[in-house]
């Protein structure tokens, strides 16, 4: 974090604020109150799972350790956070906010998480937004309008100049950790090697990742949501699929890259391939492309990439339309990123809400808008060799059209992804990841 955060934040907040004020007034309601929320406890124990502050609070300020905190906020009138420090001998206890952001803020310090309530406005009504469930605790209820949600959910698609940069630093932190993770993959790691490694780089401990990550050998690359650690290494590791973020004082991340071991030129020839079309997406993600449209054309290239490998000896156009291509790239191009990993209103028609849906036969896609300035996606293709799909493929008429020797040949490697996180300008797209990568070498 440095000085230079100040302007964009005081941009940002103006921003969020005059948003704020668009959707209280829209839905009738005279305060905004935002919980960070707490840490969930664990069944019949007295320990938490890790806390995450909500994303709404966390959209206010770069304040990812609050548990109990509160915003409050009212049209016209400075914002109030309500901090919660116990006096507790047995914890850390969150230090007194300090930074570019406090003068923005009025800061009342509560000991209690039940003292929330007795901060809050008196009159008018409160759109209170914040996890349920935890009303108990804090006294206050949440009623989450939806008509609130849906406006603030719709502008979190447009990204401030502040949240870029902390999306660049974001992919900053995960290029560093990822270029530690393919280091140790090269020195022939375990995937718990290889994850130690990666959080040593990006000096986080797993809770504070955007997401499990995914560190998967060999024909663990096939799972598409692999979380899972082998402690010993492979005999031998022909390849490495890893899938990791970073945040940034609450902004995500989120990373995949593919590589082969040396000697296996067939696989690498089939990532160089991948990687090239990955980056022909990426410059795609300009203002007016629907993108459920380039989802369709990423089938279209990626099911070319697989007849140029022999894999496949029908047309692209037939592998797409009889859904072969779905048997290798079976999930979505991308989402779109932001606070959360899978950010909000991917499907969202306005700013009264509403659900564009998914094109007929894609149902793991997660975003199905047209793209704007301001917008950040992710671009993530991939093939994979997962036995399943195969199995099924294979029992149908058109499996004469593939060239199971070569599937088999592939299926070792187990998958390839390749995945950016992409801003969308009023001109060409800022790719932050492929910038941060560079950076790096340059440095
Ligand atoms: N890491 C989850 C995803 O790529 O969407
Ligand atoms: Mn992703
Ligand atoms: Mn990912």
């Amino acid at each position: 974090m440095t000085a230079s955060y100040a302007p964009l934040y005081s941009q940002h907040l103006a921003a969020l604020r005059s948003r704020t004020d668009q959707a209280l007034e829209l839905a009738g309601y005279d305060h905004l109150v935002v919980a960070a929320g707490l840490p969930p406890r664990k069944f019949l124990d007295d320990q938490d799972y890790p806390f995450v502050a909500s994303p709404h609070f966390r959209h206010w300020l770069p304040l990812t350790d609050a548990p109990g905190s509160w915003i409050v906020y009212t049209p016209g009138a400075k914002p109030t956070l309500l901090f919660l420090q116990p006096r507790d001998y047995w914890h850390v206890v969150p230090e007194a906010p300090s930074g570019y952001w406090t003068e923005h803020f009025e800061i009342v310090v509560i000991r209690q998480a039940s003292e929330a309530a007795a901060h809050l406005p008196g009159k008018g009504r409160s759109a209170v937004i914040g996890p349920d469930g935890q009303e108990p605790l804090s006294g206050i209820a949440v009623n989450n309008p939806q008509a609130v949600l849906d406006y603030l959910h719709w502008y979190r698609s447009y990204k401030t100049p502040y949240e870029l940069a902390l999306m660049r630093e974001a992919n900053r932190h995960g290029a560093r950790a990822h270029r530690a993770a393919a280091r140790a993959f090269r020195e022939g790691a375990s995937e718990l090697g290889i994850h130690q490694a990666y959080l040593a780089a990006a000096a986080a401990i797993d809770a504070e990742l955007p997401y499990a990550s995914i560190v998967a050998l060999n024909q663990h690359g096939a799972v598409l949501h692999y979380t899972h650690f082998d402690r010993t290494p492979p005999t031998q590791s022909r390849s490495f699929l890893i899938d990791a973020g970073a945040n940034a004082a609450g902004y995500a991340s989120d990373i995949t890259r593919t590589y082969a071991a040396p000697g296996h030129q067939a696989f690498q020839a089939l990532i160089d391939d991948v990687d090239r079309a990955q980056q022909g997406f990426a410059v795609k993600v300009r203002a007016g492309q629907s993108y459920p449209e380039l989802h369709i054309h990423a089938h279209h290239v990626l099911a070319g990439v697989l007849r140029e490998h022999g894999v496949l000896r029908l047309s692209a156009e037939s592998a797409v339309e009889s859904g072969v291509s779905a048997a290798f790239f079976p999930h979505g191009l991308g989402h779109p990123i932001g606070l959360q990993v899978h950010d909000v209103a991917g499907f969202q028609q306005s700013e009264r809400g509403g659900s564009i849906p998914r094109p007929a036969g894609h149902p793991y896609l997660r975003m199905t808008r047209t793209l704007e300035p301001g917008m950040v996606v992710t671009i993530e293709p991939g093939l994979y060799f997962i036995d399943m799909l195969l199995a099924e493929l294979r029992d149908k008429p058109i499996a004469a059209e593939i060239d199971w020797a070569k599937v088999d040949a592939f299926r070792p490697y187990g998958g390839i992804r390749i995945e950016d996180d992409v801003v969308c300008t009023d001109d060409a797209p800022e790719n932050l990841t492929r910038d941060a990568f560079a950076q790096l070498a340059e440095g």
